[in-house]
């Protein structure tokens, strides 16, 4: 059963947000809790036919009596025309765009080594060029003159991302451009913040990382003081918060939902070796030798 939100019903009642990769994983539960707060949901990717199918099953679970309403359009975000058309419909349907949720994005594992140029560009370009495109023409189009509130979903990148570089420098672009916009959009009342998730469990997710998937997920245990990865539903009541009132005086924020893993073990595994360049020559080196001599009797 699907969890319900703990906010107020109707709390986004008349709103109106667009969620990029709004049919899937957390960008399908910040969607539904949308929805359920009477928000009116337009859900954008790139599969139409995977994104009308979300928006129909979307579309059951709202109650007659509810304002809430989901419309998919699908949109490429790399493309500025596909983002501009994407706006303007929102706008021509809806009349206004409360919130924009930066949620759309991907990556595939590879060590950088064996990265391409075209498959590093690539993440860049929908990762960070992709959020760049919809938060300018949002703004431009509407939150420049009505206000708004912009969320940008990045990762737990802080300690680099190992095996994932690309949207490791992708996201950590998109954290940064999410502090120069909070300060350049101030003046027209835009708030501008980023939700920052650790390991999260979703299908979604599981077939994305094909047969890695279990391996990941259940590797990432040991190194989760939760001792378990969240759900897309932990991430999306932050976005929720995020987007509300409640969260007025915020902005220039980057809130963390990751149960402190960030502060933890990094997930990645270094092999022991002796490559690494000797320290200087003197007592101290010796006294370390003496120390790591498996014979030592320190
Ligand atoms: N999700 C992943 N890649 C995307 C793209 N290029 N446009 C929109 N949503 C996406």
């Amino acid at each position: 059963m699907a969890t319900s939100s703990v906010f107020r019903p109707g709390l986004f009642n008349q709103k109106v947000a667009i969620v990029t990769g709004g049919g899937t994983g957390i960008g399908k539960a910040i969607s539904e809790e949308l929805l359920e707060l009477g928000c009116n949901v337009v859900i954008s990717s790139r599969k139409a036919d995977r994104l009308e199918a979300a928006a129909q099953q979307m579309t059951q679970k709202i109650p007659p009596s509810s304002p809430a309403s989901v419309t998919p359009l699908p949109c490429n975000i790399r493309n500025e025309d596909e983002v501009k058309a994407l706006v303007s419909s929102v706008l021509k349907k809806y009349g206004r765009i409360d919130f924009l949720v930066n949620n759309g994005g991907g990556q595939f594992t590879s060590p950088t080594e064996h990265m391409s140029l075209k498959g590093w560009k690539a993440v860049v370009d929908t990762n960070l060029n992709g959020t760049f495109n919809c938060c300018k023409e949002v703004y431009s189009a509407w939150m420049k003159e009505h206000g708004g509130v912009i969320i940008n979903i990045i990762a737990d990148m802080w300690k680099g991302f190992p095996g994932m570089a690309h949207t490791g420098a992708a996201r950590a672009g998109v954290d940064n451009l999410t502090k120069s916009l909070a300060i350049e959009w101030a003046t027209s009342g835009v708030r501008v913040n980023a939700v920052a998730p650790g390991t999260i469990f979703s299908k979604t997710a599981m077939e994305n990382y094909k047969d890695l998937g279990p391996h990941l997920f259940r590797r990432s245990v040991p190194s989760t003081p939760a001792k378990r990865p969240g759900v897309p539903e932990e991430v999306s009541s932050a976005v929720c918060f995020l987007l509300s009132p409640a969260a007025s005086y915020i902005s220039g924020a980057t809130l963390k939902v990751d149960a402190g893993q960030s502060l933890y073990h990094s997930m990645w595994e270094i092999p022991d070796h002796s490559a690494w360049p000797e320290a200087p020559e003197g007592e101290n080196l010796d006294a370390l030798k003496e120390l790591l001599n498996p014979q030592s009797k320190l």
